[in-house]
This record gives C-alpha cells, structure tokens and sequence, in this order.
C-alpha cells in the first residue's frame, strides 16, 4: 500500500517487521537463507528479510528512496548496505539523524537502524573485517611472529582492516609494516588520507599497481609468517586473481580470501601452498557471518555476544558452499 508521509518519496506501509539487504544482486546471497533461522534463534521470527537491488553507482533520487522507506515506515526497521555504502552516505547523509564516528571515519553507511524513530548510520566493517580476522591471527600474532601486512585492494574491506589494527591498542597485534596496493590512484589517497589522520606507529606504503606478477613480487619480499589479503573482489566480482599462479605466499604466513563463494582463484592459489610453505588459509565465511551478526544486533537491539555468535555460527554451518582445492602450480 503507497503511503505520503513524505511526497518526494512515496514510501511503503509494511505489514510485517522488515530488515532491508541493499545490494546488487541480493537474492543470490546466502543470508536469505540464513536470516529465517537466525531470527528464530533470535527469537524474533515475525522480522523478515527483503532485498532492495540498486544498479552500481545509481542515482542520489533512488539511494534517497531506500533509505527514506527505512526513516519513515515504522515496520521497516533498517538493514545492511553492501557495495553502495559510499554512495548512500554520499546521497543521503543528511537524511541520518545520527551518524556514527566509524562512518565519519571511513566515509561509508553499512548499517541503517533506528533508535526510538531517529535514523542511526553505522560502517560496521572495522568491527567485523577485525572479528574475522583476530579470529585467525589470534592474540600478539605480530609480535610472536615478526610478519607484515600485503592488502591488495583499498576499499571499504581493505581500509576496515587498515583501521583495524591501527586500533589495536595491543603493540603485538600491531604489524611493523603495512602494504597498501591498489590498480587506480583514488581509493589509495583515500586510503592514505585516513590513516594520516590518525597516530599510529605501524609503517604505512601505498602502491599503485594493477600487475600481478608486481604483487608477486611485493609478496616475495615479505618476511616469513605476513599475512596477504585478498581485498579486490576478484575471483568473485571479477574473474582471476590479483597474483600469479608462480606467487609464493610468505612462509608460514596467513593468506585470507575475503569471499566465500565463487571461483576464488587466490583462494585456490593459497592452498595449493598450504603444506609446501606452512600458509594458513582462510575465507571470507566467517566475515560473512560476523558481518550479518553484528548488523542484525544493531537493527533489531540485541545485545551480540561470543555465546550467541557461536549458536548462530553452528546453526548454519550446513549452509557454508564447500571449498574443494583443485591442484594448481606454483
Ligand atoms: N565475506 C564477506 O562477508 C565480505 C564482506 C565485505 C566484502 N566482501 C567482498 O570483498 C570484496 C571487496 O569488498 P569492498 O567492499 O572492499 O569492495 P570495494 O570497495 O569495491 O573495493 C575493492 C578494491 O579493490 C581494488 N582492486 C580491484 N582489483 C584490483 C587489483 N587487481 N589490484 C589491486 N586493487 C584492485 C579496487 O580498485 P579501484 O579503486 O580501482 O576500483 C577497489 O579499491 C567484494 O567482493 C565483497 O563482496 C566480502
């Protein structure tokens, strides 16, 4: 039923309580599938999903819609942001009552929620990108392992994970070095711009690179026992992969795929290496989950701790794609 609260954008009346996915080509996404059971185990199991697709980059009239159906339709109660989270912010930042510092810092919305009707923006990355990847590091890896970070990529992903560990107020989860690349130059001096507003102590470079025998290179300069992140979306996104087949990962170093599906060639690469050069491989399902986690607990006030997450990880454990390595060289 149309509704005219507000003339500009007609919003929808909803019948049922519903959290909103915004994204591209949402109804592919394993949360749909996810979501009924956790809101059950939630015990919130009138809440239902629905997934809003905006083409890439669509225009600030559309970002506005999305978000005004959110602020005005006292059932729709919010929702996750993926892929646009820079342009909404950019469309409709003044539409947010509240915005949060993390989505000051990085420039993005990834979590639309409300508090008694005022309209909250969140970016939500640092806190799950750094869940998942504590997870695999575990406490003082830095320090017990004298290892550097690579980050091919500097988007949302990749400055989460920068930020991240400049947060780290421990001086052993903190790497001596960072290595930012990135194929063009704007999300690179974003990227730079950010973590010079900021004190850290960790050795900041930015490169500019779209060749992945360059990266191969960069990785093979690595000390023994850095962590190499794949932060480009390729292998899911687009196909291939930001390294060669010959890459050598660094020896008993971390490789972490931030996707879980699709044809992940680093992935593939990684774990063609797992027992040859000790690299503990990693991918992107546990960011998966600790990213829905995190934004449902927002959305719907529920307080998300490790008890809970570990529930909510079990239950869906049968829903993870399988990941079979094909041989490869290398
Ligand atoms: N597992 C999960 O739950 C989870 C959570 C978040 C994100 N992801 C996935 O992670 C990927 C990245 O997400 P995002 O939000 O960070 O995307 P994003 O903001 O679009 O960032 C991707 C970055 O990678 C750069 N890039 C692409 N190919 C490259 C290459 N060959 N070498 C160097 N840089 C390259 C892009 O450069 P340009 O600036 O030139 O475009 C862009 O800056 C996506 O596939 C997303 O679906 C997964």
């Amino acid at each position: 039923m149309k509704d005219s609260i507000d003339m500009e954008y007609p919003i929808l009346t909803k019948s049922v309580p519903t959290f909103y996915f915004i994204g591209v080509t949402t109804s592919e996404s394993s949360i749909m599938k996810v979501f009924p059971l956790w809101a059950e185990a939630l015990g919130r199991p009138e809440v239902v999903i629905e997934g809003i697709d905006h083409a890439l980059h669509d225009d600030h009239g559309a970002y506005r819609h999305t978000v005004a159906q959110i602020k005005f339709d006292p059932l729709s109660l919010g929702g996750l942001v993926t892929t646009h989270k820079i342009d909404i912010l950019e469309a409709a930042g003044d539409m947010f009552e509240i915005l949060h510092s993390s989505a000051q810092l990085t420039g993005e919305v990834s979590c639309i929620s409300k508090r008694n009707g005022i309209l909250v923006g969140h970016a939500k990355d640092v806190l799950t990108a750094g869940l998942s990847l504590d997870a695999v590091l575990g406490e003082n890896y830095f320090a017990r392992t004298g290892g550097h970070v690579m980050n091919i990529g500097a988007g949302g992903s990749g400055k989460a994970i920068a930020l991240h560990l400049i947060q780290k107020e421990n001086a052993g989860d903190r790497p001596r070095r960072f290595v930012m690349v990135n194929r063009s130059k704007p999300r690179l001096v974003k990227c730079q711009e950010m973590v010079e507003s900021l004190e850290t102590d960790i050795q900041f470079e930015y490169i500019l690179n779209n060749d992945p025998r360059v990266n191969d290179e960069i990785m093979a300069s690595l000390p023994e026992g850095s962590v190499v992140i794949n932060s480009t979306g390729m292998g899911k996104d687009r196909p291939g992969s930001p390294i060669t087949d010959h890459g050598l990962f660094p020896r008993n170093g971390v490789a972490w795929e931030i996707n879980y599906r699709g044809e992940l060639d680093f992935w593939h690469q990684a774990k063609a290496q797992e027992e040859s050069r000790g690299v503990f491989v990693e991918d992107g399902w546990l960011y998966f989950l600790h990213g829905w986690a995190q934004h449902i607990a927002e959305v719907l006030h529920i307080e998300m701790d490790k008890e809970i997450f570990k529930k909510l990880a079990s239950l869906v454990a049968d829903l993870r794609p399988e990941l079979v390595p094909i041989p490869r060289s290398g």
